[in-house]
């Protein structure tokens, strides 16, 4: 098939620039060598347009507001797989079979604990710290524990540093969680899966038993399962960024980790759940519409709006499902923030400004209502997320680890700043 290429004519200037063809989604038009052959750059502040890396791993078609994980649609995973099931696929390419399931739930099991010493780093924070910032802390600091696995010019040691982030974030998640409430922390088990190992971790205490409630572990299982990746959203970009580098993954991940936190990303969830419990009832809703819309107040409304998707999120679609049957089963189906955010959905989307805008809830509308109702302060929404995205970090790590085409990261800019000047000494200023 003959390659298909690009004019590009500027001034005198003209380029004939290659064209690949992907799998789905939009041609790429390849400006690898347009600064080397026509002495110009590009400008796309915030990647609107711009492709950053091939990958294979994950695609999103923000039209048709489709998620598919290597082509396997959300809702389908969502349904009828398990996020461990999840992970493998996006590590590995294809869904396992039941030996490899069975090898692979092994080793991240057996993974779990964290160093015993990292206990001490958690003593270092304030009681009143975000979760996050803890996390951000402790995970950076992996660097100075699993010295065996941060060589990432060798695959084995990419392997084990992969199964040991996916296994301990967990268990470092609840520790930041119990630290801040002041209990003792809850040592990961090896016969519980990994949605009830991280609830047992969270709210189990010594002074009695705790039994995972079923229904709440497979809610928490489908959350962990629709954050896990997302294309080449801020964080994995950040991640992807800072791995060019060479730098080590448990320190990469703790960019990915900051990154997150960010309200207009991963941090939504929990600043959405604030709004709606702002709002309060139904009939302020008008008032926080108006606000979102009036340009010269910096308010949004949380959990609404996505750079890819103009039209549903799927994950949000799967969420509202999950919030439906949580609250329902925890007795809870009138919860007033439910009500709220249903009636905030209905008149948001009838609203001609975000009909427009294609603005829709997005995955963290919903997802701070059902981890309320399991019991979770909004300070642990982005942790959650974070579990969750740390096997999407990884995935792409590890694929632009192993291309051979990787290289270090290094942007350029449009200068309109001084031309050059010379130095004026103090006196004559
Ligand atoms: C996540 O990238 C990913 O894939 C992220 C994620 C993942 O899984 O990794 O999906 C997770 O981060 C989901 C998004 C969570 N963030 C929020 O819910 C915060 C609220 N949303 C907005 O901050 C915003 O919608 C973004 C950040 C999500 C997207 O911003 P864009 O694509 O840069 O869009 P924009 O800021 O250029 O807005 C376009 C227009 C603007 O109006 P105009 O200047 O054109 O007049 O839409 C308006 C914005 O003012 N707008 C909103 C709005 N979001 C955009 N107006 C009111 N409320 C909002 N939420």
């Amino acid at each position: 098939m003959t390659e298909k290429t690009a004019k590009l004519t500027y001034g005198d200037m003209e380029l004939e620039l290659p064209v690949h063809t992907p799998t789905v989604g939009p041609d790429v038009i390849d400006i690898t060598k347009l600064y080397s052959q026509g002495k110009v750059f590009t400008y796309d502040p915030g990647f609107t347009s711009t492709a950053a890396c091939e990958s294979t791993i994950t695609y999103i078609d923000g039209g048709k507001g489709e998620l598919l994980h290597r082509g396997y649609p959300i809702d389908q995973l969502a349904a009828k797989s398990h996020y461990l099931e999840v992970c493998y696929l996006l590590l590995y390419g294809e869904l396992p079979s039941a030996d490899q399931l069975e090898d692979f739930e092994s080793r991240v099991t057996n993974h779990t604990m964290i160093h015993e010493q990292m206990m001490f780093l958690f003593r270092g924070f304030r009681r009143d710290a975000h979760p996050m910032a803890i996390m951000n802390g402790v995970v950076g600091a992996m660097s100075a524990f699993y010295h065996d696995s941060t060589d990432i010019s060798d695959p084995w040691q990419r392997e084990v540093a992969s199964i040991r982030m996916i296994a301990k974030m967990p268990t470092i998640a609840a520790m930041a969680y119990k630290f801040t409430i002041g209990q003792p922390f809850v040592y990961p088990r090896n016969d519980l899966d990994y949605a009830s190992n991280f609830l047992r971790m969270c709210f189990s205490v010594p002074c009695e038993d705790y039994q995972v409630d079923p229904i709440l572990s497979r809610a928490m299982d489908r959350i962990f399962t629709l954050h896990a990746d997302h294309e080449q959203n801020a964080s994995t970009s950040t991640v992807r960024l800072a791995s060019s580098s060479g730098a080590n993954p448990f320190a990469c991940i703790a960019a990915g980790i900051a990154c997150l936190w960010g309200p207009a990303h991963g941090g939504a969830n929990q600043a959405c759940l604030e709004m709606l419990k702002e709002i309060g009832t139904p009939d302020r809703i008008p008032e926080f519409i108006a606000r979102a819309k009036d340009k010269s107040d910096p308010f949004r409304l949380m959990g609404f709006g996505h750079r890819v998707y103009k039209n549903f999120d799927p994950r949000a679609t799967v969420m509202k499902q999950s919030a439906d049957e949580v609250l329902d089963l925890l007795g809870v189906e009138n919860n007033p923030t439910l009500q709220v955010a249903k009636e905030l959905e209905a008149a948001a989307l009838a609203d001609p400004y975000f009909a427009e805008k294609k603005l829709f809830p997005n995955v963290d509308f919903y997802s701070g209502i059902i981890l309320e109702a399991m019991g979770f302060p909004t300070s642990m929404f982005t942790p959650i997320f974070a579990v969750s995205r740390t096997v999407g970090w990884i995935s792409q790590w590890k694929e632009m680890i192993a291309d051979p085409a990787m290289k270090i990261g290094r942007p350029r800019q449009l200068y309109t700043g001084e031309s050059q000047r010379d130095y004026v000494d103090i006196e004559n200023r």
